[in-house]
């Protein structure tokens, strides 16, 4: 995904588009680019490479001007360069444009005007937007946006600019999340709140097919058919500072630091009478005979150790976790039986917007778990319950997925209980297992020195195989992501018994790392067999467990973390796997906030 900014008012905007896209550059940073209104036209500065650089070449003079818009880029069409770069204009330079999606007719789109002499500059999908525009154009630039939407197909968050209308920016969305910033100075647009929050925290959230339309000192909204729509002024609740590093050296780092607190405020979210306890109980599980978990990521990961969870406390036949990107092709068995389940922290998951979407035709029931409020899926899902883990910013997810982790854990407890599978004091028991998480998360983190040391001397490892029995498998899913995403060293997850059945085939002595997640202590023995096979074949072992058994030599060393409920463990043990994977990227000199090739929210396929 992209990330994209507006701007029109009584301030200069280039500082503030610059400052903006700095807020959005874990969005994608292949590019970055911005376009201002003079009386001249636009001016246009873009180029390859990250924020910094564009900002480099600014310094060395750019007019100043009330409105512009700016881009960070994700390419999905057109490598990046600096002709593939954001803003994208017409050939005439009367239609400037930033997008942020797929426009999936692009081909089609792009041979009719060619057909009619239009010579695109790039390879991109967006430049069709900019030259459609220029197509139609006949001096109204609405009837022109109009138009253009009218024949565009995929995902478009737009912000669009006429040489022809100065104080005037409009913004489009499809698909894509476009927020509306109302401030004291000025207009603005942008992908994600923290662009706006220097500005301002009043913002509209626009819905699919709307179009705002921004001058200095007004909003108006509209839908593709030109007919007026009242939207609600939104209050953003955080503040400025929960969207900085605050000291740390990483956004990832403050993040994992930041977990003890967000457990408890998600706890308390369930704890108290909020609006999440209050959607849990509206959802009487009794009515359902399915239960499908879908998500893409870690998100996913967070669905599978929940399947075990739910397993054995709800006693459900039925219980799928589906990759989404899988389950919205997959043609799946569902009815209003059937309880979809959807994990996303940013809400605008292309994959799990689509699953979304599948599961509603199919008249299943939808309840998704996510982090950022006024986003897609937190609008259509039937019901939505809000992780409390604040703006997460680094492309590597570890506060918001401890936060997701204890949304699923309460579900399957409220629901055990619904289900007459629980007594009182089993169900206060566990509750209790749950509430005492922040506590033991904060005992993990005092291990951040012995973890630090250990990372050092694992940067050279070919590779990391992460293995686990039961809901310490599940955990390891997410172990070797966080490990591939942002070190770069290739890793894979392994149920521990299912290791000998080829895999161990790749355990190539000292070159090896198994890491050994043993919290399911009633597996300990099983786990301990499978590290005593790859020990035997040269690897050096990392456990992370809670379990005393565990000894330590000059080939095994141990991540001890506090005793809890099993199937609540991998709340603890993920901490561990977090800081390890932190540390080794660290070493290696990674770009640990905004690893290659990644993107903080994928919006597209
Ligand atoms: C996790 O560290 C990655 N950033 C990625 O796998 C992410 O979890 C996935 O893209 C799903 O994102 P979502 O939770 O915003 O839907
Ligand atoms: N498809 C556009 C491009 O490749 C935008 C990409 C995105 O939104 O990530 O430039």
């Amino acid at each position: 995904m992209c990330g994209i900014i507006g701007y029109i008012g009584e301030e200069d905007a280039v500082p503030i588009i610059i400052e903006g896209l700095k807020k959005l550059e874990y969005r994608g940073y292949d590019s970055a680019g911005i376009a201002v209104y003079t009386e001249n036209g636009f001016d246009v500065l873009k180029q390859k490479g990250r924020l910094s650089g564009l900002e480099e070449k600014l310094s060395g003079g750019f007019p100043q001007s009330h409105q512009g818009i700016g881009h960070t880029r994700w390419a999905t069409h057109g490598e990046p360069s600096d002709i593939n770069s954001h803003p994208h204009l017409g050939t005439d330079s009367k239609i400037a444009i930033v997008h942020n999606g797929i426009i999936e007719n692009y081909k089609q789109l792009k041979e009719y005007l060619e057909s009619k002499g239009v010579v695109f500059a790039s390879q991109t999908d967006s430049e069709v937007i900019a030259q459609l525009a220029e197509y139609y154009y006949e001096g109204d630039i609405m009837d022109t946006v109009c138009k253009v939407s009218s024949r565009l197909e995929g995902s478009y968050a737009l912000g669009i600019m006429c040489s022809d209308d100065p104080n005037t920016l409009i913004a489009v969305k499809k698909d894509n999340p476009l927020i509306i910033g109302i401030s004291e100075h000025g207009n603005l647009i942008a992908s994600d709140v923290p662009a706006l929050l220097k500005h301002t925290n009043k913002v509209y959230y626009l819905d699919d097919n709307e179009i705002a339309v921004l001058k200095s000192d007004s909003i108006n909204f509209f839908d593709f058919d030109m007919d007026e729509v009242d939207k609600t002024l939104e209050t953003i609740t955080w503040s400025m500072d929960s969207a900085e590093k605050g000291g740390y050296p990483h956004f990832m780092l403050k993040e994992i630091m930041e977990q003890p607190k967000v457990l408890r405020d998600t706890i308390n979210s369930m704890m108290t009478d909020t609006e999440n306890n209050r959607i849990l109980e509206e959802i009487d599980i009794r009515k359902f005979d399915k239960i499908i978990i879908t998500a893409c990521g870690s998100a996913y990961n967070a669905g599978v150790v929940s399947k075990y969870v739910f397993e054995e406390l709800c006693r459900f036949p039925l219980i799928e976790v589906e990759l989404a990107s899988e389950f919205r092709y997959k043609n799946s068995v569902i009815n209003d039986k059937t309880l979809v389940i959807l994990v996303s922290q940013s809400g605008e998951t292309a994959d799990t917007i689509a699953a979304m979407r599948e599961a509603k035709s199919k008249g299943a029931v939808t309840l998704s778990i996510v982090n950022v409020i006024g986003s897609t899926i937190a609008k259509e899902s039937d019901y939505t319950i809000f992780t409390a883990a604040g703006p997460e910013i680094a492309v590597a997810t570890t506060k918001a997925f401890s936060a997701q982790l204890v949304l699923l854990y309460f579900l399957a407890v409220r629901f055990s209980k619904k289900l007459g599978r629980l007594d009182e004091a089993l169900y206060e028991k566990l509750e209790q297992e749950i509430v005492s998480l922040p506590d033991k998360a904060t005992e993990v983190l005092e291990h951040i020195d012995f973890i630090q040391k250990y990372a050092s001397n694992s940067v050279a490892y070919k590779s990391v195989f992460f293995i686990g029995r039961n809901i310490d498998y599940a955990i390891a899913l997410e172990g070797s992501l966080k490990l591939k995403e942002i070190s770069y060293i290739h890793s894979e997850a392994y149920a521990g018994g299912e290791l000998k059945h080829g895999t161990i085939a790749l355990i190539d002595g000292e070159n090896t790392l198994v890491v050994g997640i043993a919290c399911c202590k009633r597996l300990f023995p099983k786990t301990l067999s499978n590290i005593e096979q790859v020990l035997s074949r040269g690897a050096n072992v990392l456990f992370v467990s809670n379990i005393e058994q565990v000894t330590t030599d000059e080939k095994t060393s141990k991540i001890t973390i506090p005793d809890i409920y099993d199937l609540f463990s991998p709340s603890l043990s993920v901490i561990a796997l977090q800081l390890f994977s932190y540390y080794v990227a660290a070493n290696r000199g990674c770009d640990i906030d905004k690893p290659r090739n990644l993107a903080k929210s994928v919006t597209v396929e």
